[in-house]
């Protein structure tokens, strides 16, 4: 029986479900066995950490290359390690999981077609700390409880390399990944993968950021070095003493909870963080590690959450530039997605901002009263965005997006078009063909899907009539097509559906034949079905 996850709020818009699920964070903890209380993150002091800039990876040498071994390419070798970390200057430290002992990791800069090579060591300890949910697919007893498997998101990466969710390995082991880098200029992230436990290894702080460079980039003159920052975002809860919280549900047995939000909102890995900045132009790398929230940033004056938010540029999404800077005040980012913005404080000299959400706030900029000089740019374009015509697909395929829930209307399992992981493989786009995917949301959650390998463009959002379609299947549409804003009319890696809506995207499946995944970001989606196999094939 099919019926969405908080009975039929058919009025209730996106922006409205999300301000709903970001309220409820404190609801998580009344499950049977509950942990007691947790830590009150509102009320730390703010502004008292400076933000930290991960570390860039280094590489340990070089190593033959996989696919042409007369050619050495640069070798890299990060160990996945426990670890104890500051999140607030008021916290006790809190253990966690990281590449090279942090999170998040350490940041990649690669060159366009400058292949490399990265040996990734499990070096984590043999138990889990965080609960294992055995029913799960993939997660079962009689599996190592602490498995890992990289997946470059957003890379254009080989099967055998792409951190296929079956291919994890356990304490003691590692896996070598080759990495291409044919793809253009592009904030790319590295994170877990391994089946049924991706949620948890993600919480634990598997993820850091991945940047590819190129010509254009160079040519365009963008605030650089110091003037480029990374953002990685992400929400957690911690209880007093420091210690990452994670629900359960509370059923015997089965631990799974349907979402993760986490009380605070961390900035590269700490709560309200602030950061020194000269009055010039910024250029930061906002990337949503997130489990499941979505954010809808702004840059602001003050700590209201009435002031209408200060204009920045965003100039790239998921794959790469826009076509040209899109002037905005608010950005709504889902797990998963990335945007390249250049923030101008020139104006500002002495005064402070703050990068907050609709309801939270996130961190501080302090402004230099000195005058500062900049010599970058925003340039008025950046790189052509050929918008692929519909005519160019071969095949349309729609894809259902549906949570089963239970008799006590709690969440069974989440299916993408109806299939599990474990059912033979129905998307099969042949190696360079175009296909447009049509998802259609009969969920009252936005599920930010993504696509393995690929790139792609989005053609349009549409709300249709979810009562006619539960009961003939049919779509009617109940309006026109939402306008695309135009941050998002370029490259993408991952797509917010929103619900009651049918989202429908292109993608040429350029690259490699071989077996991907697609799935939903909110990772314990991912974890419970809401992921497939696809197989690019080869002709
Ligand atoms: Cu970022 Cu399959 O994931
Ligand atoms: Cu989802």
């Amino acid at each position: 029986m099919l019926t969405t996850r908080r009975g039929f709020l058919q009025q209730m818009t996106w922006f409205t479900a999300v301000a709903a699920t970001r309220g409820v964070h404190a609801g998580h903890a009344t499950a049977a066995g509950a942990p007691g209380p947790l830590l009150d993150t509102s009320a730390l002091a703010r502004y008292v950490d400076p933000l930290p800039i991960p570390a860039l990876a280094k590489p340990a040498g070089v190593r033959p290359s996989p696919v042409d071994p007369a050619l050495q390419v640069p070798y890299y070798r990060v160990a996945m390690r426990q670890f104890q970390a500051k999140v607030h200057r008021d916290v006790a430290p809190t253990a966690f999981w990281g590449y090279d002992g942090a999170c998040p990791g350490p940041t990649f800069e690669a060159r366009a077609g400058k292949p490399m090579l990265v040996e990734w060591v499990n070096e984590l300890p043999k138990q889990h700390f965080l609960p294992i949910d055995h029913t799960l697919h993939g997660a079962e007893a009689d599996k190592p409880e602490v498995r890992t498997v990289v997946h470059l998101h957003g890379g254009r990466t080989g099967p055998e390399s792409d951190g296929y969710p079956e291919d994890w390995f356990v304490p003691g082991q590692s896996a070598s990944s080759y990495y291409p880098n044919q793809q253009e200029a592009a904030g790319l992230f590295y994170h877990d993968h391994a089946m049924g436990i991706t949620r948890l290894n993600a919480v634990a702080g598997l993820a850091g950021a991945y940047l590819i460079r190129d010509e254009l980039e160079d040519s365009v003159n963008l605030p650089k070095s110091a003037y480029e920052i990374p953002l990685v975002i992400f929400d957690r809860s911690f209880r007093p003493d420091g210690q990452i919280y994670y629900p359960v549900s509370g059923k015997a047995g089965s631990p799974w909870v349907s979402e993760y939000y986490g009380s605070a909102i961390l900035v590269n890995g700490k709560i309200f963080p602030y950061l020194e900045v000269e009055a010039r132009k910024y250029r930061f790398r906002l990337l949503n590690s997130s489990n499941g929230s979505f954010y809808r940033l702004t840059f602001s004056a003050d700590q209201t959450f009435s002031s209408e938010g200060l204009a920045f540029h965003q100039i790239g999404s998921e794959q790469g530039f826009l076509a040209a800077p899109a002037e905005m005040n608010v950005l709504i980012l889902g797990p998963g997605e990335r945007a390249d913005v250049i923030v101008d404080f020139s104006g500002r000299a002495g005064k402070e901002l703050f990068l907050r959400t609709h309801v939270a706030m996130m961190m501080q900029f302090r402004v230099s009263a000195k005058k500062a000089a900049d010599s970058s740019s925003l340039p008025a374009t950046l790189r052509p965005v050929t918008r692929i015509p519909e005519s160019a697909a071969i095949v349309t395929r729609e894809l259902t997006i549906a949570d089963y829930q239970n008799r006590l209307g709690r969440s069974n399992v989440m299916l993408l078009n109806g299939a599990h992981w474990s059912m033979p493989v129905t998307e099969k786009p042949v190696l360079n063909s175009t296909e447009i995917w049509s998802f259609i949301n009969l969920t009252d959650d936005s599920h930010p899907i993504h696509l393995h390998m690929v790139r792609f463009q989005i053609l349009d959002r549409r709300p249709f009539d979810l009562g006619v379609y539960q009961l003939t299947k049919k779509i009617v549409f109940t309006g026109p097509a939402v306008e695309l804003t135009a941050n998002e009319l370029g490259w993408k890696d991952t797509v917010r559906v929103d619900p009651m809506t049918v989202t429908r995207i292109i993608v040429k499946f350029e690259g490699f034949a071989g077996r991907y995944v697609w799935h939903c970001h909110m990772l314990e989606h991912e974890d419970n079905e809401m992921m497939r196999p696809f197989i690019v094939s080869a002709a």
